[in-house]
């Protein structure tokens, strides 16, 4: 794999008395996949038995999703206070209480006119689950959170294929709408705004900040809404800070550059960069090398 100068860095370079063309510098990348990362015995398997005992809760059809995620949110965050005397403590320490309690809550998603209760207020004990757990001090750890928001997203979404990770401070939006294929990794920050649906084949990836829409607003009467499925094929890499709108179809294995936006269709095996996202290269069809097993795949 080599990597070609950037134009700006180029110039009319001089070895020994010979020119050399500057278009023909090539800088070789260097292979750099993921490394393992140990964690002490007893931390492991103590994470593994919170994520079990999780499981199999979820897995039990007289559990409440509503009092699970009050539980284990109290347990985060006021231990101490799961069973004090409310009337006897500050105001807004009352209040924040109340914020472990999924049905104490409104999110943003929930006042979208077009929202299927049924649907949605399964999920959002879940999904609220999800956004205070990484908003507390375990919600970092890479190990412990994508475990954990695998367990959720089994749950979520429409469809959720083998070792989804996602990594801190991803939003959904329903999440009930959402369906990704194998080996898909979401990054940080990242929007999967699913109001109209999102599909993301295998083996795609969202990185960091970037944004996945599926509803639009008409150009005088903001309540004119549309909200096509957005597709996302299998093998695509949406890169950091680009963000594409309602009812794009990504073709399998394009990419889009970084900060690009995609309006159109993309085509596949291409590189599409910029606002608006145009193809710019074929990506070339060189062999792919097979990386070391994911220290964090679960099947
Ligand atoms: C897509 C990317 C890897 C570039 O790939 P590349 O094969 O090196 O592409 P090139 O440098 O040959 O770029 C082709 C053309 O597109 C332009 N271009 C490349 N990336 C661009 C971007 N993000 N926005 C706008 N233009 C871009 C180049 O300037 C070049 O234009 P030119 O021919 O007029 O000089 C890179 O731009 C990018 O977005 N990198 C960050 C994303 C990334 O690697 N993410 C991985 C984490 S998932």
């Amino acid at each position: 794999m080599a990597h070609h100068v950037p134009r700006a860095a180029r110039g009319v370079i001089i070895v020994g008395l010979v020119f050399v063309d500057p278009e023909s510098i090539e800088i070789p990348m260097a292979w750099l996949p993921l490394r393992r990362v140990p964690l002490p015995a007893a931390t492991a398997r103590a994470y593994d038995d919170w994520l079990q005992g999780l499981e199999r809760e979820l897995d039990d059809p007289s559990c409440d999703r509503n009092l699970l995620c009050r539980r284990i949110l109290t347990e985060i965050y006021y231990p101490h206070l799961a069973d004090a005397d409310r009337a006897k403590l500050p105001e807004a320490t009352r209040i924040a209480l109340l914020q472990m309690d999924p049905r104490n809550v409104t999110l943003e998603p929930e006042y979208y006119h077009e929202l299927d209760p049924d649907k949605y207020y399964r999920v959002k004990p879940l999904l609220w689950l999800w956004e205070m757990f990484d908003k507390s001090p375990l919600g970092e750890n890479v190990h412990l959170g994508v475990l954990f928001r695998r367990v959720l997203a089994r749950r979520i979404f429409r469809k959720c294929g083998k070792n989804f990770k996602a990594f801190h401070f991803v939003k959904l939006s329903f999440g009930y709408n959402i369906e990704v294929g194998d080996g898909v990794v979401v990054h940080r920050h990242v929007l999967l705004d699913d109001r109209g649906g999102i599909r993301i084949g295998n083996g795609s990836s969202v990185a960091d900040f970037a944004n996945i829409y599926s509803h639009t607003h008409d150009l005088v009467d903001p309540h004119l809404i549309e909200t096509p499925t957005t597709i996302i094929e299998d093998g695509v890499r949406i890169t950091y800070h680009a963000t594409v709108l309602a009812g794009v179809h990504v073709a399998k294995n394009s990419m889009v550059g970084a900060l690009g936006v995609v309006t159109r269709d993309t085509e596949p095996d291409t590189l599409h960069v910029g606002i608006p996202a145009k193809a710019v290269k074929k990506k070339p069809e060189t062999e792919r090398r097979k990386g070391p097993p994911d220290a964090l795949a679960t099947g």
